[in-house]
């Protein structure tokens, strides 16, 4: 059985932020739910996580059936492996991942390469490594001259020759449960940082005389991890490219990357156009033919095909089949806008239905409603859902006119083929069929210009 420990019990001092640091964001997602989810892919079953700094927002965070060890204080990643030391008893006879929750960008695929050469080679302890360009802060991987592995210097610990040793430790492990358990109880926090080492079980199980073995990946961006804001914007840009390229190569048309962002779960048709500043994140699905943006963001959303959505914010809501949509648009919560619909710009959908071909094209508010189809919306009404205590909801009939500046005074309900005349404010049900007129009738008062001379200069 394979199983994992996550390390996520830092604070994270550099990032200067009041989240523990795995809680700061990847593509809008944190880094422990990047690292959690390649660990899953990879097959392991049963799952520890770490916590320490400010335990209670990881644990918020973590979804059924991930078990919590809580480290305090934090003394080290060789600390908080000790802190887990009972699941590691439990999983003793089986091989244990062991891998830092600030390092999104692990993939799967590199977790189980480690694990099958971990298996092959027999191996007590195989970590991952990378050769780098940048070796500040590393670990680094030193070996003799014949190139076996011999132990993992921290950068605050190294000398000047072993700070140029550019193999870095990418805090990824396979180990032998028994075996780690050996090397838990001999790391020391005889060092620079006065902290209990997890990379010191390397040279331990080596000085044990067991196999030990580093998996050296070929694409080195996967072990990155982020202890400051300026790394953080570095995975971001990497995990951004990598996931644009990946829906290019599946057919989404991306003319300009500048500013799109696509979260990792995000699924886009063949076809489907994404412009510019285009932020589409959470479970969002969205189907072939559309365009999408500029200036978009989208979360959570259900978008059909030849959907156009330009300058939109939609989150939590569903767009069905040949809907346009904007410029300056917002649809949140919970609506759903059927086949055809329009509309147009600054109009403002929440929680509502709008039936098949409506059309809603501007300056118009839209909220806990049930509109029905082919219903035309005049400029400018207002769904008046709130009373100051409680939300009310409008209920409009098929084929509706509604006429321009129209207030409807919720809860109220509008027949199918109702009409109201412009600038109503609507308190009372309109049948179906009726044209209902509440506005003060026109009066014309002749010549009172003349008579009252009300501009300047007219004497
Ligand atoms: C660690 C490795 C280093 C490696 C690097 C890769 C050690 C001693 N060093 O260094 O060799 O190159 O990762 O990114 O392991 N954590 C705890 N409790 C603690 C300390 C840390 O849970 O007491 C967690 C952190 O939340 C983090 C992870 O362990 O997720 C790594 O800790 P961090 O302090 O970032 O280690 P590095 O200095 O990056
Ligand atoms: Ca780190």
């Amino acid at each position: 059985m394979k199983c994992a420990i996550i390390l996520a019990g830092g604070k994270g001092t550099r990032m200067k932020s009041d989240l523990p640091k795995v809680m700061c964001e990847v593509l809008f997602e944190p880094m422990i739910s990047h690292v959690l989810r390649a660990v899953k892919e990879a097959g392991c079953e049963d799952i520890c996580v770490v916590t320490g700094y400010k335990h209670e927002i990881v644990e918020d965070f973590l979804p059924d059936g991930i078990k919590t060890a809580y480290q305090n204080p934090q003394l080290g990643t060789g600390h908080a492996v000790m802190m887990a030391r009972e699941f590691v008893q439990e999983h003793k006879d089986d091989k244990i991942l062991i891998l830092n929750g600030d390092g999104p960008l692990m993939d799967a695929e590199t977790i189980n390469k480690a694990y099958a050469y971990h298996e092959e080679n027999k191996n007590a302890i195989t970590l991952v490594s990378a050769i780098v360009d940048d070796t500040n802060g590393i670990g680094h991987v030193k070996r003799d001259e014949n190139g076996t592995l011999l132990c993992i210097v921290e950068h605050k610990d190294a000398n000047e020759e072993e700070k140029k040793i550019n193999e870095s430790n990418a805090g990824t492990y396979w180990f032998n449960g028994s075996d780690l358990l050996y090397a838990l109880d001999n790391i020391t926090n005889n060092n620079a940082q006065n902290e209990y080492y997890l990379t010191d079980s390397l040279a331990i199980l080596i000085a044990k005389g067991e196999n030990a073995g580093a998996y050296v990946v070929e694409n080195s961006e996967v072990v990155l991890g982020a202890n400051d804001r300026k790394q953080l914007n570095d995975l971001n840009n990497i995990m951004r490219r990598n996931i644009n390229d990946a829906m290019m190569v599946n057919g989404v048309d991306i003319p300009c990357t500048d500013g799109v962002m696509i979260g990792t779960q995000v699924k886009i048709g063949n076809s489907t156009r994404i412009m510019p500043n285009t932020v589409i994140i959470g479970s969002t699905v969205i189907g072939d033919n559309c365009v999408i943006g500029p200036n978009t963001y989208i979360k959570d959303g259900v978008i059909g095909n030849n959907a156009v959505l330009d300058n939109v914010k939609l989150t939590d809501s569903e767009v069905e089949d040949g809907v346009t949509c904007g410029p300056f648009v917002q649809i949140r919560n919970g609506s759903k806008v059927c086949k055809n619909v329009h509309i147009g710009n600054f109009v403002e959908i929440k929680n509502s239905v709008m039936g098949e071909g409506t059309k809603c094209a501007h300056l118009t508010y839209v909220g806990d409603s049930d509109v029905g189809k082919n219903v035309n919306f005049g400029c400018g009404t207002v769904t008046v859902n709130y009373d100051g205590k409680n939300k009310h909801r409008c209920t409009i009939g098929d084929n509706a006119f509604i006429g321009c500046n129209t207030n409807l005074i919720a809860p109220v309900c509008v027949g199918d083929f109702a009409f109201t005349a412009a600038g109503s404010t609507i308190t009372e049900d309109v049948p179906s069929n009726a044209l209902s007129v509440a506005r003060s009738k026109q009066v014309n008062i002749e010549n009172w210009v003349t008579r009252k001379k009300p501009y300047k200069n007219m004497d």
